[in-house]
């Protein structure tokens, strides 16, 4: 299958292209390379045959509309966004245009194109969302497909947005549309502004570790390459149409998290234990949601897809990963130097 990856250079869409290249698919990396991005995180395929990097906005209809007559691809997999809360509570504007006018304009040039191709039943627009759609959760309950939506957040209320553009596409015009809505992703290549990086990074250097509060939030954390693989196999077999809820399973508060996190530290740093001596108690963020979680029973008995690392597990990878990969984070720290990220 040609795949059209929007936002390729990301966390979350570099470990799409990863896998979908491994997995022997052709992919048109379309990103238009902002601060969030990094080439670096796409180098292992940057050579593979049938890989092609498209540097473009997707809010530019000319630019999309030649990018879809040059590669005619099979599907889309639409993950371009601006993706961290506290920026949108700092400048929303950003995230209306980006989350909200740019899944408009793509929407419109994958339908023209797909019309233009006599309106294929196999073609795909998967739209990649947020469990943050759902709004906050009390101590008890899990999200569903059918949670009504009550985002809360710039950011929440932007992607809510774009679900919404995502569907009616599919009502009204008939486009081939799927959405998936995933919990909190964590792993290699994790920009230096959220929170597991953040403490990985501050515990190795020695400075405070600030958490939000009295850490009492709860996510759901999906390893990214476990989302990765859940994204191609909603691709290729979901019913159209449709939305998936994709959960890692793994529920923690996030004060759990972070000493976790020292624990594993401690273990491959001993120098510096203990590592949890360095956590910092900052004030809480406006409109934090108390907590998500995800059902994930629709993925799992329909698509037969579930998380294949513990969180345990993922976290030790991810750990290893940035001890291994200092040249990849330390460019990166000026620019999340400028917002010391507490929330992921
Ligand atoms: N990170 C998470 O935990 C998480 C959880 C649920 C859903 N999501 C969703 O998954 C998607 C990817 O998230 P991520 O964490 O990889 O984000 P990210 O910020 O790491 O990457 C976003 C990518 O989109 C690109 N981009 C931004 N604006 C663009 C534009 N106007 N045109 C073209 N490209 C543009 C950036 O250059 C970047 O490469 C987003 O849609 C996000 O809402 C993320």
């Amino acid at each position: 299958m040609k795949i059209l990856v929007t936002g390729g250079a990301g966390f979350i869409g570099s470990a799409v292209v990863r896998h979908a290249v491994r997995a022997g698919h052709e992919v048109v990396n379309l990103d238009a390379l902002t601060y969030a991005a990094n080439l670096a995180n796409v180098a292992q395929v940057s050579n593979a045959p049938g890989y092609a990097l498209e540097k473009a906005d997707i809010r530019d209809r000319a630019r999309l509309d030649d990018i879809f007559a040059r590669h005619r691809p099979d599907a889309v997999l639409h993950l371009a966004a601006e993706s961290h809360v506290d920026r949108s509570i700092d400048g929303p504007a950003a995230f209306i245009e980006t989350n909200i006018s740019g899944t408009y304009t793509l929407l419109e040039a994958a339908r023209a194109y797909w019309v233009a191709e006599g309106s294929p039943e196999t073609f795909r627009f998967h739209h990649v969302s947020t469990d943050e759609v759902f709004g906050s959760l009390g101590a008890e309950g899990q999200f569903t497909e059918t949670t009504p939506y009550d985002p809360r957040s710039p950011y929440s209320a932007s992607k809510a947005a774009s679900d919404h553009l995502v569907r009616a596409w599919g009502e009204t015009y008939g486009l081939p549309v799927i959405l998936t809505n995933c919990s909190n992703n964590y792993g290699p290549f994790h920009f230096p502004e959220k929170l597991i990086p953040v403490v990985i990074l501050n515990a190795l250097h020695g400075r405070p570790i600030p958490v939000y509060g009295a850490g009492e939030n709860v996510r759901d954390w999906l390893y990214v390459e476990d989302h990765a693989d859940a994204l191609l196999t909603v691709l290729e077999n979901g019913k159209v149409g449709r939305s998936y809820n994709i959960g890692g399973e793994n529920e923690a508060r996030n004060i759990d998290l972070v000493r976790t996190i020292c624990r594993l530290l401690d273990e491959r740093r001993p120098d510096g234990a203990p590592h949890d001596r360095l956590i910092t108690f900052v004030t809480d963020r406006p409109g934090h949601d108390l907590r998500y979680a995800i059902d994930p029973t629709r993925i799992r008995e329909e698509l037969g897809w579930r998380p294949s690392v513990t969180l345990e597990e993922g976290l030790a990878k991810t750990v290893d990963w940035y001890l291994a990969n200092e040249d990849w984070w330390r460019p990166l720290l000026d620019v999340a130097q400028e917002r010391r990220g507490t929330g992921a």
